[in-house]
């Protein structure tokens, strides 16, 4: 595939960094927004009496589509399911490492159908070692792999027994992180991976002690203010080189910029009615 765009310009200490950021194709697994609606709502981001433009949300969801193909990688699609309205989200659906899947068990009664369905979607392509789990977690949206670590969202959905049932499945190290502020409900609405040894994060998602421990991880990592957060920035999709960002956290961009990371702005404005953004779309499936 042909990387478009004129290579990012870095100055100073980063710009060897930046020279070097590979982007490596990826594989994708989402599911299209044909049932979407803001019927509920469970976390603050959700209002059912203002709802959502469901044609809208599908041709912005078109273009995230269309994105990760133009930047060479690959997207299977799960059936979406009438009255599962959130089903689009699949990086809630489980989390994918070496091949093994562990599966999701929702917190809130509405979404709990799309456990198994994300999990059937796996048994019907192949995969084997797949655990459906005892206790309550959702997926990629609290559990962010890196290389050494996985990083694991507490505090609003997934249960922290859930981290250590994860770890023993897959057999990675796993990280809790603690979020304390609501509208950062899921870890990815918080942290993004940049590549497999760096993350972005907006501090003020997390307790004192878990940004201390982020602190001590990523001594290098991006730091996102609030207005960045408050868009949804950090729901962000990073190939190693690229970052599927939403194209209104203006701050967090620029910055990724200077750090020679080459932004891709998308628009997903409606599927934010529901508190999600391009990461929420993306479930990555890692062999
Ligand atoms: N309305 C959905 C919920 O509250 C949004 C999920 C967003 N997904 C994510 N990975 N953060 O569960």
């Amino acid at each position: 595939s042909s990387q478009t765009g004129s290579p990012a310009v870095a100055t100073g200490p980063d710009a060897t960094a930046a020279r070097e950021r590979v982007a490596l194709p990826r594989r994708f697994l989402m599911c299209r927004p044909e049932h979407f609606a803001v019927t509920y709502a469970i976390n603050p981001w959700m209002d059912p009496v203002a709802g959502a433009d469901r044609d809208l949300a599908l041709a912005q969801w078109e273009a995230l589509r269309a994105a990760y193909l133009s930047l060479g990688h690959r997207v299977e699609l799960i059936e979406p399911i009438e009255g599962l309205p959130d089903m689009v989200f699949a990086a809630n659906g489980a989390l994918v490492v070496g091949g093994r899947v562990y599966g999701a068990r929702f917190h809130h009664p509405e979404r709990r159908a799309e456990g198994p369905a994300y999990a059937e979607w796996f048994r019907r392509n192949g995969f084997t070692e797949i655990l459906e789990p005892a206790h309550v977690n959702e997926g990629e949206g609290d559990f962010l792999t890196l290389e050494e670590v996985i990083l694991a969202g507490t505090g609003f959905r997934t249960e922290i027994a859930a981290h250590q049932e994860a770890q023993e499945h897959l057999g990675r190290p796993v990280v809790t992180l603690r979020l304390v502020d609501p509208r950062f409900y899921h870890l990815d609405t918080a942290l993004f991976p940049l590549g497999g040894h760096n993350v972005a994060y907006y501090p003020g998602a997390f307790s004192p002690g878990s940004r201390a421990v982020l602190e001590r991880l990523f001594p290098d990592a991006v730091l996102a203010d609030e207005a960045d957060a408050a868009v949804l920035g950090l729901n962000a999709v990073c190939d190693g080189r690229h970052v599927v960002i939403n194209a209104e956290a203006a701050g967090l961009i620029g910055a990724l910029r200077r750090r020679g990371y080459e932004p891709v702005p998308v628009d997903l404005s409606e599927l934010r009615k529901a508190g999600g953004g391009p990461k929420c779309c993306t479930l990555e499936i890692r062999m």
